[in-house]
């Protein structure tokens, strides 16, 4: 079978409702940064579903014996936050999945050239490859910024097939790049917008998530 991107958009009414909160103008900084870790811990609670590796096991209740399924301790799992607006979204990953690693990438964009470079880099040298691995950056806009990071990931030896990104807003440009390169890679998305404009600001989007997050 051909591997191809997966894009899922949850149809979820909380996700759906702090999208709208996220998107509005007049969402004050501190009600955006709620509806982040909410979009965050929702949208990471859906990319969980086929993600985390489980064990079946026996428990013994009070009672009796009883057959169990519970989260398999000998795979690794990691959160990759790109900074900065991906801390956003981290708080509310953190609530779904507490013994995650948190590994620190920070991109920022040229506001002119759009392309990304790279100030924080706290990715091991080696990961093992069975680790699964979730992104977060609210934004996909032209892609450059997802593509560093995954191209970080890859070359520390992490399996596509076991990475999922978790973002608010996913554009056609970045999710065209994803697709060319990472066919078997998965995104979970709140929505897709439909453009990117000049600026590299995706339209409708939600303007600038970092600057609305942090309050700058
Ligand atoms: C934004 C956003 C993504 C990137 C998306 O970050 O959070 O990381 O742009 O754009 P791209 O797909 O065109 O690369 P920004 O560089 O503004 O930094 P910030 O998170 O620190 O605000």
């Amino acid at each position: 079978m051909t591997q191809q991107l997966l894009v899922y958009v949850p149809p979820h009414p909380l996700i759906k409702h702090w999208l709208a909160v996220a998107r509005d103008a007049a969402t004050p900084s501190v009600l955006f940064r709620s509806a982040i870790v909410e979009l965050g811990r929702w949208l990471t609670y859906e990319a969980a579903r086929d993600w985390l590796v489980t064990q079946d096991t026996m428990i013994d209740t009070p009672l009796a014996a009883c057959p169990g399924t519970v989260i398999d301790p000998q795979i690794p799992v990691a959160v990759v936050p790109i900074l900065r607006a991906g801390l956003g979204l981290l708080d509310g990953a953190q609530t779904v999945l507490p013994l995650a690693k948190i590994y620190h990438l920070g991109l920022v964009r040229n506001e002119e050239t759009l392309e990304p470079s790279c100030y924080l880099n706290k990715l091991p040298e080696k990961l093992d490859p069975e680790t699964r691995v979730l992104i977060t950056d609210p934004m996909l806009a032209t892609g450059g910024s997802i593509m560093t990071a995954m191209a970080e990931l890859i070359q520390r030896g992490v399996d596509p097939a076991f990475t999922r990104v978790v973002c608010v807003v996913a554009a056609p440009p970045a999710l065209q790049k994803l697709s060319a390169a990472y066919p078997g890679l998965t995104v979970y998305s709140a929505t897709i917008d439909g453009q990117v404009n000049d600026q590299g600001f995706i339209i409708p989007g939600l303007g600038d998530a970092g600057d609305r997050i942090f309050g700058t």
